[in-house]
């Protein structure tokens, strides 16, 4: 049983998808055993209370540095014995030693089709403000393993969603979380603790269930 760290910042609507999935038997050979928070409002907190998940606050800002931070976030995941790393909707870049450290161990879930709308600066609500500023008809999710390269990671799953006239970014942010951020991640994690994904290169395998 792979135990799993949700590390979040804000409302944790993703986290909650984890918690539903697990709780509908959905997460093979899988458990989420600490729920940490950069921030200390974060509804996700919450969320996880509810859930009777464990969980931690660690703030950027009480630490010098993003190594520091960093450091003090391995040391927590390490306690607890953690086999993989999720952030879902988490706000803090990790410096380059803790993606190296956690290589194809960490997952992330974007709310655009990468390579669009992705990297420095495009985070949340900016992602969809940005892709309704472009005037693309089609956007989507990315679920892909963390490298040092803001989402530039070996990309597991991808699910496009359409954007209809009118849309705000914040109607088409829900879209984008109903049909597809809240399906793709579960199942993402579902298939790395079960031992179905496979990093080559780029390129993620997943092995079909047996
Ligand atoms: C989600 O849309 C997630 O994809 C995005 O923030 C939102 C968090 O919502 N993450 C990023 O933009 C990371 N670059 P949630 O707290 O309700 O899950």
């Amino acid at each position: 049983m792979i135990k799993i760290a949700v590390l979040v910042s804000g409302g944790g609507t993703n986290l909650q998808a984890l918690i539903d999935a697990q709780q509908a038997g959905k997460i093979e050979n899988g458990r989420i055993a600490l729920v940490i928070s950069s921030n200390p409002q974060a509804y996700a907190l919450e969320r996880a209370a509810e859930a009777g998940i464990p969980t931690e606050v660690l703030r950027r800002r009480d630490y010098d540095s993003a190594d520091a931070y960093a450091h003090a976030l391995d040391a927590r995941l390490q306690a607890q014995d953690i086999g993989l790393v999720v952030l879902a909707g988490f706000m803090t870049v990790l410096p380059d030693s803790f993606c190296r450290a956690w290589e194809n161990r960490i997952i992330n879930v974007h709310p655009s089709l990468i390579p669009s709308f992705c990297g420095e600066g495009f985070y949340g609500l900016h992602v969809h403000e940005a892709a309704l500023a472009k005037g693309v008809k089609v956007t989507g999710a990315t679920v892909h393993f963390v490298s040092e390269v803001v989402d530039g990671g070996a990309i597991i799953a991808q699910k496009a969603v359409n954007v209809e006239e009118g849309d705000t970014p914040a109607v088409l942010q829900r879209r984008v979380m109903e049909q597809a951020e809240w399906i793709l991640l579960p199942q993402a994690v579902s298939d790395f603790c079960a031992g179905r994904l496979t990093v080559r290169g780029a390129w993620v395998e997943r092995k079909e269930k047996e």
